[in-house]
């Protein structure tokens, strides 16, 4: 199969090309970004990188023609983004998603959209499943810009699918492992990992008990893969997750244990780190029957094994 990968030089995109390079498929990435993520799979000749962004519809259009399956992951993701440039998180998944699908429509291919856990915003009914509600707070807090953006490019795939597109909506739940940003301020493993490396203490933000499902790279990857084959998760949305319930202190507690660290966990107020405009969400655990029922994966990675793994791809970088 010819594979398109929008946003494929970031963290999730270069672990599925590498994933449909090995079953012996033609992959081409479309990322402004810089290819240092996918730098290993250049020398393949079934893998191509095109450095534009998806808002360019000429190169689009002609990519999703050339493709037989299309992975719109091309999205500016990150709290600092949500917080400091609302404007480009609404541009480029609201109007790049619209446009990848409309493409996708033109030549009748399938599309899998990768969206988010932040959808479900401040629901306090955990697990969330697919259809639970979402509960966003208010517009004039730029947080919830990025949930809403991509909250709409799902109303679009799902607009797609009732004209007779093929699409699949995936939902990721905090993904990690080797090839995270470490200069990303907006996920918590990485500014953990930073803080390690530099020997500096963790910094829990509030009370640390807040909770979160973190899935290793590898099973979202699966289920990834799995949601571009198989037939019985189209126009569907689909949890991608694992099931493993930690808090933040907990988490940080484990990185430096894990790591062997002499760093400390310390707590600092809210307020300190996001000024303006920022509401955390105290759990945020996925419905996972969808993923292992549909796709056939379970995110069953132990935490522990794949930080371990994480913090030491981190460590030889
Ligand atoms: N990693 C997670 O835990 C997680 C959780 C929920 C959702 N997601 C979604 O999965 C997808 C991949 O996320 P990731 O974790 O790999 O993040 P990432 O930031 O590493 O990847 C996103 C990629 O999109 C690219 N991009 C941004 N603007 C673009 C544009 N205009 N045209 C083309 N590419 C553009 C970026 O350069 C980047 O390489 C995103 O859609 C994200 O919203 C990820």
């Amino acid at each position: 199969m010819k594979v398109l990968i929008t946003g494929g030089a970031g963290f999730l995109g270069s672990h599925l090309a590498e994933a449909w390079i090995d079953r012996g498929h033609e992959i081409t990435v479309l990322d402004p970004a810089s290819d240092l993520k996918i730098r290993h799979l250049r020398a393949n000749p079934r893998f191509r990188a095109i450095r534009e962004s998806v808002l360019n519809r000429e190169i689009l259009e002609g990519l999703v023609a050339w493709s037989d399956l299309v992975y719109h992951l091309a999205a500016v993701v990150g709290v600092e983004h949500y917080v400091g440039d609302p404007y480009q998180v609404l541009t480029v998944n609201i109007n790049g998603t619209q446009d990848v699908l409309t493409a996708a429509f033109r030549h009748q291919k399938k599309v899998v959209f990768t969206s988010t856990s932040e959808v479900y915003g401040r629901n306090t009914a955990v697990p969330f499943h697919e259809d639970s509600d979402r509960v966003l707070g208010s517009t004039t807090t730029d947080r919830w810009c990025y949930a809403t953006s991509k909250a709409a490019g799902e109303h679009f795939c799902f607009a797609f699918a009732r004209m007779g597109l093929r699409v699949v909506v995936l939902r990721y739940f905090n993904v990690y492992g080797p090839r995270l940003d470490q200069m990303d301020r907006g996920r918590v493993i990485t500014i953990f990992m930073g803080q390690l490396l530099r020997g500096e203490p963790l910094t829990v933000i509030g009370d640390g008990v807040q909770t979160r499902a973190f899935a290793y790279v590898e099973d979202a990857v699966r289920a990834t893969v799995q949601a571009g084959l198989r037939p019985e998760a189209e126009g569907l949305a689909i949890n991608v997750g694992s099931e493993e319930e930690v808090s933040i202190l907990d988490l940080a507690e484990r990185m430096v244990r894990i790591s062997g660290s002499a760093s400390r966990v310390i707590r600092v107020p809210q307020e300190a780190v996001y000024a303006r405009g920022y509401e955390d969400i105290p759990r945020r655990v996925p419905a996972v029957r969808r993923m292992r029922e549909i796709l056939g994966v379970r995110a069953d990675t132990p935490l522990d094994d794949g930080l371990k793994r994480t913090i030491e791809w981190f460590k030889r970088q």
